[in-house]
């Protein structure tokens, strides 16, 4: 039975309404004023009680327990890996859909791994929960998406350069404190980041597997394969941490099956959704995490043809990744599903 299509106002819980990936949705769900009836706030022990507005209302932050998942219709989950693993499957049964940000089901076979403008369309089968992918390989797949249908994409080769705030609250307070300590020659504590961030950048995101890559590169890899719907694309990445507050950037090699024109692609990818081209070498112009930060697009400039194959083309992508990299992502997901009477 298909729930929810006759619903003009949608009952949603957000898990991690503290975190920066949370406070962001919450900001995005007021602003695209999503159809909402009641807005349920959980964060750790340590917040409940905490005061959070919402249209102007102040809403208590709770401890999350099955019980409080009673009569949720979308449950979005913005904690660590374990919390989601531990609270998703409970709202679940009691009903909601899950939309989780986290990497907790993000390659499980059974869910959707989902970013609207690429391939809504896997969610037509979901079995309550659908993934929202990795904050880079968001923008990297929407630039993608639309070069790998008209061309055919055989390989990409991406570095990354990924802000604080894409380790959360803690990764953005250390960068702060740490800039603070050294302009005041004070001690550089680091307890987030595996160096010192600050005037720094650091060519290592999450732990070292065996093979020497680390999980956020396998990570992107894994879900840009799965995102794409081509399981042997070749992928080489290296993750990168910048000292940038918030926005995640890329420099992305893409080598095509079919022959393909910087002028062309240029075209194409201004007429892609979710997509805005941003390049003009004459006035400087190219996309700058600085002026990404706070906006919903995947923005891309720097596109130049790359002569070292025969089929090759170079992009500067960059986005908001508490946003499209993440919150905003999540609730153009539900929007769909609305759209579509998915939630069943
Ligand atoms: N940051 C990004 O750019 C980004 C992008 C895509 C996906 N993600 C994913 O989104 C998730 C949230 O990331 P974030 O950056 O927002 O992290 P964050 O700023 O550290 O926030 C974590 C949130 O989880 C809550 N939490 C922690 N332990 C909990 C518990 N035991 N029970 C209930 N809530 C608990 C925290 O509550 P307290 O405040 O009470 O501790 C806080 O609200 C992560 O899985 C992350 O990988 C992040």
């Amino acid at each position: 039975m298909k729930k929810g299509i006759s619903k003009e106002k949608y009952n949603v819980a957000i898990l991690g309404a503290t975190g920066v990936v949370g406070r962001e949705m919450i900001d995005i769900l007021e602003k695209r004023q999503f159809p909402i009836g009641e807005l349920r706030l959980f964060a750790s022990e340590k917040s409940v009680g905490e005061e959070i507005s919402f249209c102007g209302k102040s809403i208590k932050v709770r401890l999350a327990s099955e019980k409080e998942f009673q009569g949720i219709d979308f449950i979005m989950g913005d904690t660590p890996t374990e919390i989601s693993k531990k609270f998703i499957p409970m709202a679940v049964k009691q009903g909601a859909v899950a939309i989780d940000c986290s990497s907790a089901y993000r390659m499980d076979p059974k869910v959707p791994l989902v970013i609207p403008e690429v391939n809504a369309s896997a969610m037509a089968n979901h079995e309550g929960i659908i993934a929202g992918p990795n904050c880079s390989a968001i923008p990297i797949a929407v630039a993608a998406k639309p070069i790998d249908a008209r061309y055919g994409i055989k390989r990409m080769v991406i570095a990354t350069y990924q802000s604080a705030s894409g380790a959360g609250k803690g990764g953005m307070d250390e960068l702060a404190d740490q800039t603070r300590s050294l302009f005041s020659q004070q001690e550089i504590i680091q307890k987030v980041f595996p160096h010192r961030l600050a005037f720094n950048v650091i060519p290592q995101i999450d732990s070292f597997l065996p093979n020497g890559m680390t999980k956020e590169e396998f990570k992107i890899m894994e879900e840009l394969r799965k995102i794409l719907d081509s399981p042997r694309l070749g992928l080489a990445v290296t993750a990168v941490r910048v000292p940038v507050f918030c926005g995640h950037s890329a420099a992305v090699a893409i080598e095509t099956k079919e022959p393909i024109d910087p002028e062309e692609v240029k075209k194409l990818l201004q007429e892609s959704p979710g997509i805005i081209l941003k390049d003009n070498l004459q006035t400087k112009e190219y996309p700058l995490p600085a002026e990404v930060a706070g906006t919903d697009a995947v923005y891309v400039g720097r596109v130049r043809r790359d002569d070292s194959v025969p089929n090759g083309i170079l992009l500067w992508v960059v986005a908001d990744n508490l946003r499209k990299g993440a919150s905003l992502n999540a609730v153009q997901i539900a929007e769909v599903l609305i759209q579509q009477h998915r939630l069943d």
